[in-house]
């Protein structure tokens, strides 16, 4: 029986950079989850705590509104790394004063260290530090003393090291702090002492562990296999857990793009022997989609029939009680809404958000802890193929939201190929590990051409090829005026029906990545 994982807390303090932090101390192998103040001591209670980090956030420490972070925290034994308002709020907490800085300091910041020493070790003289604030420690607590400081902020850093409570006023999990990562890993090391063993291998037994103990000996699971490295990444850990217990289901609705249901049925049903079942539900998705134009109502037409088949399939597995899912650690962070803004719904995103309820199923979810670098190394370390593993993403409803207009079989045919030849020649070309997303889109117009003597007029394909770190924004990018050519000519020619190609410059916001 494995033990749970040293753990450390981040408490979000109403911070952008709370997943970030938490990112940067999973690629220092080391556990770790994400808390609002509300719930953090209920948290830590639950976890094998090793050390607690306090985010920075907007807020004042001495306004009405600041968020209230419970004291006991400093009470629990374990040492404490407040970051920008994380230490003002320890600072303040243990007696020291925190009030508005003569000088606001935003950007780039030379940073002198005094100490090179906790988390400062190795790092010696000066660095380059991001800072963003307008309050500031001004008087320390007793016990502190100062580790580094810069031109206008005479506690950039300090601490009581007996204690193991540090305080940063600058951002140490941004990469603009040069030396940064080191500064949290000489935390996690140095001041936590833990040994960094949160790693694929360990984390592939203590997730196939947690699924046997779910399902049982003779529990079976079902799930949806889209292709993407999620879905593939849990189906290979439930299928290491309990074999041919788990039946995955691969809906092939008629919107995917070339190849890829040959791919997942060649991967998982040839190479790992999983039992798989195809189904091909290409007319019933398209007959639903007839006549269809408006973005909303194709993304309920096609979440509605997923359910539908999946459900219908699901059901065919009467021993199987459980559903298993690739959810992510990202969506179920609960995240603290410093500024109550509003999140609009932009677009519904379907997913498969309807299936356990209607299913009254228990649930899978083996990469609920987990962010997506770290499903990709636990792909890899599975054997999983690399055009899995580094599979851009693909929305739920597919091809669908890249046709505009209407969506029949002749059109998800042409753009299908188009897709193929931006897809492949992107990858030749070695591109498409700097990119977010690479793609062909159907636009829903027609312009006049000439080829050979002949007048033509046919449809126009726009490329959308964007870079982003996690798809809320996303720049558009500029490839080569030799590889944009080579795709142009190679659509035109190729592809039967498009006599024109775009680029699609838009970043987002204001755009979308997806056109609907
Ligand atoms: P947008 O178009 O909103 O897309 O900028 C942001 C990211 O989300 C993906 N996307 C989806 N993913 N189901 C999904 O699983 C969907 O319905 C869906 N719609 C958009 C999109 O490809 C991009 O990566």
């Amino acid at each position: 029986m494995t033990t749970a994982p040293k753990a450390v807390l981040i408490v979000d303090l109403g911070t952008q950079y709370a997943q970030l932090i938490a990112r940067r101390v999973r690629e220092a192998s080391v556990y770790c989850e994400i808390a609002p103040p509300s719930r953090a001591l209920e948290v830590a209670a639950r976890l094998d705590l090793a050390g607690v980090i306090l985010s920075g956030g907007p807020a004042s420490v001495y306004a009405a509104d600041a968020p209230r972070v419970p004291a006991k925290l400093l009470e629990l034994g374990v040492p404490v790394l407040g970051i920008c308002y994380g230490m003002q709020w320890m600072c303040q907490t243990l007696g020291g004063h925190v009030q508005a800085a003569d000088k606001r300091e935003f950007g780039r910041t030379s940073l002198v260290i005094g100490r090179a020493e906790a988390l400062f070790t190795g790092i010696e003289g000066r660095t380059v530090v991001w800072m963003s604030h307008g309050d500031q420690v001004e008087r320390l607590p007793a016990g502190f003393e100062v580790y580094a400081s810069s031109d206008t902020c005479p506690f950039a850093a300090a601490g009581d090291a007996r204690r193991g409570f540090f305080g940063v006023q600058f951002h140490p999990e941004v990469t603009h702090s040069l030396r940064g990562f080191e500064m949290l890993q000489n935390f996690l090391v140095e001041v936590c002492k833990l040994a960094g063993d949160w790693k694929p291998a360990s984390i592939v037994e203590r997730e196939v562990e947690k699924i046997r103990a779910i399902v049982g000996n003779d529990g079976e699971v079902v799930l949806g296999l889209s292709g993407g490295v999620d879905s593939s990444v849990a189906a290979l850990l439930i299928h290491r857990a309990i074999g041919s217990r788990l039946h995955s289901i691969f809906v092939d609705n008629g919107l995917l793009r070339k190849n890829e249901r040959d791919v997942v049925e060649a991967t998982f049903k040839q190479h790992y022997h999983l039992d798989l079942t195809v189904v091909d539900a290409t007319d019933r998705f398209l007959t639903s989609l007839r006549g269809v134009t408006d973005p909303e109502q194709k993304r309920k037409l096609i979440g509605r029939d997923f359910v539908d088949v999946f459900k219908k399939e699901a059901l065919r597995f009467q021993r199987a009680h459980f559903l298993g899912q690739g959810t992510l650690y990202p969506d179920v962070i609960e995240s603290v809404a410093v500024h109550g803004g509003n999140t609009a719904v932009i677009k519904s995103h379907h997913n498969v958000g309807g299936l356990p309820k209607d299913l009254n199923m228990g649930l899978v979810e083996p990469l609920r802890e987990l962010f997506k670098d770290e499903v990709r190394a636990i792909g890899r370390y599975l054997g999983l193929d690399e055009r899995i593993v580094n599979r851009q993403p693909f929305p739920g409803p597919g091809l669908a939201v890249r046709i505009l207009g209407e969506v029949t079989a002749e059109r998800c045919a042409l753009l299908r190929e188009a897709d193929h030849i931006v897809t492949s020649e992107i990858e030749a070309a070695g591109k498409h590990t700097e990119l977010w997303q690479y793609f062909a889109v159907l636009l829903p117009v027609k312009s006049v051409g000439v080829m050979g003597d002949a007048r033509t007029y046919e449809s126009c394909c726009a490329i959308r090829v964007v870079s982003s770190t996690d798809g809320m924004t996303a720049d558009w990018a500029l490839l080569d005026h030799e590889l944009l050519s080579r795709i142009s000519n190679r659509i035109i020619n190729e592809v039967r029906g498009f006599n024109r190609v775009v680029l699609d410059i838009s970043s987002k916001p204001p755009a979308t990545i997806e056109w609907e």
